[in-house]
């Protein structure tokens, strides 16, 4: 199994960003964590983060041609973007949405996906532990 962990704008900074919401985990914490959990199942784990949107529709179009699955914190652009939902659409593998915070405990904007619909599922508000079990889902298929 080969699975891509794709984060999306602003996640870069996590570790001094809005740690209130986010943790103290750096992206690297996260990422560690997640190839070593990926490898306990004998799992491939690669990880990506961009804060451009084509970036990520890019990497979404690529994962088609290596990846089983794909578990994706579209950051922001969760709430906007319907170019990221035509490409998971596309793309024909599983992939999960995953959430640090709880969105729906935060404001109204952030309760609104425009990915959810064309999920295998959907992780929020378990911190790091959000993509940990997005990826335990995935491998445990
Ligand atoms: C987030 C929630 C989004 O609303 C926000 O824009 C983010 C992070 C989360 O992981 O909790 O950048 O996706």
């Amino acid at each position: 199994m080969k699975i891509l962990i794709l984060h999306g704008p602003n996640l870069n900074l996590l570790g001094t960003r809005e740690p209130e919401f986010y943790g103290s985990m750096t992206l690297d914490d996260i990422n560690t964590k997640l190839v070593e959990l990926g490898k306990s199942f004998g799992a491939e784990v690669k990880c990506l983060q961009s804060n451009h949107e084509g970036a990520l529709i890019d990497a979404l179009q690529e994962a088609r041609t290596w990846a089983n699955g794909v578990v994706f914190n579209p950051g922001g652009f969760t709430h906007t973007s319907i170019a990221l939902r035509d490409a998971i659409a596309a793309i024909g593998i599983p992939v999960i949405e995953v959430h640090l915070s709880n969105v729906y405990a935060r404001e109204e904007f952030r309760h609104a996906s425009m990915i959810s619909a064309v999920c295998k599922g959907k992780i929020v508000g378990l911190g790091w532990k959000s993509y940990a079990l997005g990826l335990r889902a995935l491998l445990e298929e």
